[in-house]
C-alpha cells in the first residue's frame, strides 16, 4: 500500500517525507487555497517544490472543465516535473480528458469519484489513479469503505490496472480498513499516518526496558 498525504503544507510533506514511509503527494485547489497559495505562476512553482520534497507522485489539479482547457492545463502541468500526475475530475470532458492524457502517456488521477460507475469509467478511460473520496461519503451518511470494496470487486474482475486511491481519508481506522479492502494507496492528513505507530502498551513496555536496563548499569 502507498501512503500519499494529501495537503499543500510543506512543512507537513517535509515531516511525512522524514518519517521514511512517503511515497507521494495530493493536492486539490481547496488545500493550495489553504495555504495562501494563489496566481497561477505561484500555484506551479508551488507544485515543484513539492516535487523536490518528495520521491513519488504529486497529484495537480486541473481547474478547466472543458476538454481543450483541461488538455493544455494537463499538458502544462506534466512538464512542469516527471513526477507530476494528472488530476481531473470526473465529468463528461474529463474522461475524454483521461482517456487523451493515457494515449500520450501522461499520468493521471481522475478525482471526485462517488460511485463504481464513475470508477469503472475512469478505469475505462486509461486513468493511472483513481480517487474515491471515502470521508465525504461518511459525511453524507454513506458507507465510503464499501465504495472502495466495490471498485476492488470491479477492478480485480477485469484486471483494470488503474490505482485505487483512497481519499478523503479523515483518520488511521479509514487507513486500516482500506488496507485490509485492498486500496493501492491511501491519501489523508498527516495524523492518519501518525496514528498508526501508537499503542499504549508500546510505551509502557518501552518505559519498562529502560527502567530494567537501568537497574543493571
Ligand atoms: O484527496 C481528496 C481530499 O482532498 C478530500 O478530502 O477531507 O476535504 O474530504 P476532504
Amino acid at each position: 500500500m502507498k501512503f500519499f498525504i494529501d495537503t499543500a503544507n510543506l512543512d507537513q510533506i517535509r515531516d511525512a517525507q522524514e518519517l521514511g514511509v512517503l511515497d507521494g503527494v495530493t493536492t486539490n485547489p481547496s488545500l493550495m487555497a489553504k495555504e495562501g497559495i494563489t496566481g497561477r505562476n505561484n500555484i506551479l512553482k508551488h507544485y515543484v517544490d513539492i516535487c523536490n520534497i518528495v520521491d513519488g507522485d504529486v497529484s495537480a489539479e486541473v481547474i478547466a472543465t472543458d476538454l481543450k482547457g483541461m488538455i493544455r492545463e494537463g499538458e502544462e502541468l506534466s512538464e512542469l516535473h516527471d513526477q507530476i500526475v494528472v488530476k481531473v475530475p470526473m465529468i463528461r470532458d474529463g474522461v475524454k480528458a483521461l482517456k487523451y492524457f493515457s494515449d500520450k502517456g501522461i499520468r493521471t488521477n481522475c478525482t471526485l469519484v462517488f460511485s463504481p460507475g464513475q470508477a469503472l469509467l475512469a478505469a475505462k478511460a486509461g486513468a493511472t489513479y483513481v480517487s474515491p473520496f471515502l470521508g465525504r461519503l461518511d459525511d453524507v451518511s454513506t458507507d465510503g469503505l464499501n465504495l472502495i470494496a466495490e471498485i476492488r470487486l470491479i477492478y480485480d474482475n477485469y484486471d483494470f490496472q488503474t490505482q485505487i486511491l483512497a481519499a478523503s481519508i479523515r483518520h488511521t481506522m479509514h487507513v486500516i480498513d482500506c488496507a485490509k479492502l485492498g486500496a493501492d494507496v491511501m491519501t489523508g492528513p498527516l495524523s492518519s499516518i501518525e496514528g498508526l505507530l501508537k499503542h499504549p502498551l508500546t510505551d509502557i513496555g518501552l518505559a519498562k526496558f529502560l527502567e530494567d536496563y537501568k537497574k543493571g548499569n
